[in-house]
Order: structure tokens, then C-alpha cells, then sequence
């Protein structure tokens, strides 16, 4: 990326103490999203993505790393000073409903996300209500009623509704369409496109459906078992990808490829332990290419790969990249 990165963060580690274990949730994680960008994240459940939002708003204890927007180090802040910098980022969830609260009017919960936030006062707030609905492609006239009598997507609207009442520059989106049905889904991927022309938001596009980050990200990142293993451009990762993980994600996407293809690139097994991750790459254990299949590789047990740029921005931890090839999309 070329343009200062809007967000920026490096080395980020978090753990969570489990009975007498530690789960290293984030370990040595570095991002930036420049602004306006939309920067998807994959990988399977629990490798970390959702931590990883947490982390860059500061919603949970980093044991190492930075955090920056705007080119402001926000690592250390606390109280009202973090307060306002934590408006500057936002995150919105699958369930909506888990973030609604039942018995107020949506209107309100808007509204008191304005004021909480000193945007506006008394008056103002309903014509700020007002515009925010419209934003999100809701009448005004809505504000009155309670999320039970809105379907999932207009919940999902005006949970973006809300999150937007503060203004914020960043917006995480964690499995944001997981729940809802396809073309719901598409109608707010139109949305979050729509509002990044608009207002110039930048997102961190946390999903498991690869074509709606696809469709959206200009980057992307691959994570596995708390650590990125790839990112590049989002043209390239799905034309080239470069680490074996990824190359297994793609082929195991549904649609994408043909099932002879799925099957001789799925994955055995599930990932290890956060707990207690293997040694060296982390994925070794499952690789194709690794020294469980050849075993003059060694290096792969004992040397952790970092991640470095095999040109133009197409970074890779891995010591054997581009040798699991699928084949060419164009024939798929
Ligand atoms: N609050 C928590 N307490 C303990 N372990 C957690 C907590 N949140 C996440 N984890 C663990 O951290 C790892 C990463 O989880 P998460 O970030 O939710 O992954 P993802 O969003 O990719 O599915 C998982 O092993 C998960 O069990
Ligand atoms: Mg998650």
C-alpha cells in the first residue's frame, strides 16, 4: 500500500487464560488497511479473526503489539482519551439480534448511540435518527417500532445504523451476512459498498464466504491458527495463491471448483490446539507438501516461516511456497 494506512497494527498478541492453559489467540500479528479499503479476512473458525477485530478496537487485553489510526498510537490509551478513539472504529456482528436490545425502539437505540457520543442533542438526535436510517436504506418512520418486527437484514441495517452514529472512519465486520439468506446478504455487501462511497469507510471484512470477499476486499488476509499466512492483492490470492493453506481454502470453497478437485485438496483433520501450537509452521502437521510427505523438509517442524513479499505486495509465510497449484479458474 502506497497511501498512509488509515489503521495500523503490529505484532499483536492476545492470549486467554482457560482453566490452567493458555490459548494464543493472536500470536504476532501485524495489519494495515489504508482508507477506504475494504481488507477481507479468512480462515477457519478459530484461527483468530474475530480476536483480531477485537484487538485493532481495543475491546480486549493485547499482551503485545501497537495499534494506530490515523497515524495515532492508541496501544496505551485509556479512559475518555480511548473512549474517543475507540469512535473513530466500529464493529458490527452476524446477530444483529445480540446487540439489540428488545424492549427499546430502534430509533432510540440510534439515537442514544449519537448522543453517547456527543454528535448531537435533544432535537437534533431524531434528524440524525432520521439520516441515519436513510443511510442504511430504511424510512424514517421506522424509528418508532422494536427490532422484533424487522426481518434479519433491516436488523442488520439498523445495527450499521447504529454503529454509524458516531462516525466512525473504520468498521469491522464480523461474519456480517453469516445469518442471513443469500440475496439479504448481497443486499448488504451493496450497502457496505454504497457507504464506502459515501462516507469513505474502511472495513476489515471478516467472512467465510469467499466470493463476498471476493467481491469486495482489495486485499486479503489468510489467517491460521493466530497468524497470517498470506496477503496480497484480493485479484491475486484468488488467481494465485501462494500458500498451501490457502490454496486448500479456495479449493474447499463451495462452487468454486469441481468436486474431483475439492477432494484432492481437502484438508485432513482439524487445526491443532491454539493451545499448544506445533512448533516451527504451524501448519505442518496438515500440509501437503510437508515433511510428513517429504521428509527432507525438516525445516517446517523447527524454523517458523515468516512472512515475506514474493513481489508487488505478495507476502507469504511459508518455506515452500507456489507448489500446490490448483488449476487454472478460467478452465474451472
Ligand atoms: N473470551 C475467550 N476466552 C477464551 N478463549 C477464547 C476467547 N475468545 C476466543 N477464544 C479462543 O481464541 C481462539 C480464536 O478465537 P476467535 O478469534 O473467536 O476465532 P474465529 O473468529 O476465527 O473463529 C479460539 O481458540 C477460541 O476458542
Ligand atoms: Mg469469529
Amino acid at each position: 500500500m502506497t497511501a498512509a494506512p488509515l489503521l495500523k497494527a503490529e505484532d499483536l498478541r492476545v492470549v486467554f487464560r482457560v482453566d490452567d492453559h493458555e490459548v494464543r489467540a493472536l500470536d504476532g500479528v501485524d495489519i494495515d488497511v489504508a482508507p477506504a479499503e475494504i481488507h477481507g479476512v479468512v480462515g477457519e473458525s478459530g484461527c483468530g479473526k474475530t480476536t483480531l477485530g477485537r484487538a485493532l478496537l481495543r475491546l480486549v487485553p493485547l499482551r503485545s503489539g501497537t495499534v494506530a489510526i490515523g497515524g495515532v498510537d492508541i496501544t496505551a490509551l485509556r479512559g475518555r482519551s480511548l473512549r474517543r478513539a475507540r469512535a473513530q472504529m466500529q464493529m458490527i456482528f452476524q446477530s444483529p439480534w445480540s446487540s439489540l436490545n428488545p424492549r427499546m425502539p430502534v430509533g432510540r437505540a440510534i439515537g442514544e448511540a449519537a448522543r453517547a457520543h456527543g454528535r448531537s442533542r435533544g432535537r437534533d438526535v431524531e434528524v440524525e435518527v432520521a439520516e441515519l436510517l436513510e443511510l442504511v436504506g430504511l424510512d424514517a418512520d421506522v424509528a418508532a417500532r422494536y427490532p422484533d418486527a424487522f426481518s434479519g437484514g433491516q436488523r442488520q441495517r439498523i445495527a450499521i445504523a447504529r454503529a454509524l452514529a458516531v462516525r466512525p472512519r473504520f468498521i469491522v465486520a464480523d461474519e456480517a451476512i453469516a445469518s442471513l439468506d443469500v440475496s439479504v446478504g448481497e443486499q448488504i455487501v451493496e450497502l457496505l459498498l454504497e457507504l464506502r462511497e459515501r462516507l469513505g469507510l474502511a472495513y476489515l471484512f471478516i467472512s467465510h464466504d469467499l466470493s463476498a470477499v471476493e467481491r469486495l476486499s482489495e486485499r486479503v488476509t489468510v489467517m491460521y491458527l493466530g497468524t497470517v499466512v498470506e496477503r496480497t492483492s484480493t485479484e491475486t490470492l484468488f488467481r494465485d495463491p501462494a500458500h498451501p493453506y490457502t490454496v486448500a481454502l479456495l479449493a474447499a470453497a463451495p462452487g468454486r471448483y469441481p468436486r474431483e478437485v475439492r477432494r484432492r485438496y481437502v484438508l485432513e483433520g482439524d487445526p491443532p490446539s491454539p493451545i499448544d501450537p506445533p512448533p516451527g509452521c504451524r501448519f505442518w502437521p496438515r500440509c501437503p507438501v510437508g515433511p510428513l510427505h517429504d521428509p527432507t523438509r525438516s525445516v517446517c517442524r523447527s524454523v517458523t516461516p515468516e512472512l515475506v513479499d514474493l513481489g508487488g505486495g505478495h507476502h507469504v509465510a511459508c518455506h515452500f511456497p507456489r507448489e500446490v497449484r490448483l488449476p487454472d479458474p478460467a478452465v474451472r
